[in-house]
């Protein structure tokens, strides 16, 4: 990553997905900016991963193509150019903040969440498309879930954002590609102990048993931030338009021991 410059988004706090993956960038030689929403700059901690990680923090609605602008220019001016990296850590339901159930949503909290988490990784793209602000190979990712696959009941709607966010990265990969050979992926992480994991409903119950299914167990943050470090560097040039599971094997399980002693357990 020596050399390499990009922009991270989504570092709240120091459980944050984005938070590890900066401080990995920045150990393994990397120059960085971090953005946030505004609301989420006046209540995180992101001034404090800022100071650790010598990055300037450019407040930006990723769902404003205006600010997503202005951060794309002012991140130009501090690095010098065209970027080669960006992490899109977002999410966000008002259906499961507010426990709105799937058969009950409310459509207009529907339409923000598919915006913020989903339709705001194709402007964070099509921003920097349209300002060529990033460099031939380089990297661009999404955090998903594999409840963009399969169902888990309590995710709601994040399933069908997910959904969405992962067809962007199919759609505009190649858009990407066959402009600048950047590549555009999204890393289908386990359930991760963080403000946006904790907030669904039953979070407890599917992190152990997805741990109990994996035969590596959930991946945390730690090990995430490491993928994406491997994401970003030249050793994945060749990867683009693909969800890739990070997840210690469980999206490939049907059941493992561990959950049928679970179960046996309970019945006993
Ligand atoms: P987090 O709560 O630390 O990060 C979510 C971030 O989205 C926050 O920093 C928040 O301020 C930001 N955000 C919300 N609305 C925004 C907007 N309009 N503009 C810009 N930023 C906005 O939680 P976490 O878990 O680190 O989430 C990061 C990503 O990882 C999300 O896409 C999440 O869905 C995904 N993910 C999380 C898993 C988990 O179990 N925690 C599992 C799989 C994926």
């Amino acid at each position: 990553m020596q050399g390499k410059k990009g922009i991270i988004f989504g570092a709240l706090d120091e459980n944050s997905i984005a938070w590890k993956v900066a401080l990995q960038c920045v150990g393994e030689g990397a120059a960085i900016t971090l953005s946030n929403a505004p609301i989420a700059l006046r209540m995180g901690k992101i001034n404090e991963l800022a100071a650790q990680c010598n990055a300037e923090v450019v407040g930006a609605d990723a769902t404003s193509m205006e600010d997503l602008t202005r951060l794309y220019q002012r991140a130009m001016e501090i690095h010098g150019g065209p970027l080669d990296f960006v992490l899109h850590s977002i999410g966000m339901s008002p259906n499961v903040r507010k426990n709105k159930p799937y058969t009950d949503l409310n459509y207009e909290w529907y339409a923000k969440t598919l915006d913020i988490s989903a339709v705001s990784f194709h402007k964070v793209i099509q921003a920097a498309y349209q300002l060529d602000a990033i460099k031939d190979w380089g990297s661009i990712l999404a955090l998903s879930y594999i409840a963009a696959q399969r169902n888990f009941p309590n995710y709601n709607d994040m399933a069908d954002a997910k959904a969405t966010l992962e067809s962007i990265a199919r759609s505009f990969g190649y858009h990407y590609g066959v402009k600048r050979h950047v590549r555009v992926n999204t890393i289908s992480q386990s359930p991760t102990k963080t403000t946006a994991g904790t907030g669904v409903a039953g979070f407890d119950v599917f992190y152990n048993f997805a741990d109990s299914m994996s035969p590596l167990g959930n991946a945390d943050a730690e090990a995430c931030a490491n993928y994406c470090v491997m994401m970003f560097s030249d050793w994945s040039r060749y990867v683009t338009m693909q969800n890739l599971f990070h997840d210690g094997g469980y999206s490939n399980m049907g059941i493992s021991e561990k959950v049928i002693e679970m179960i046996k357990g309970k019945g006993e």
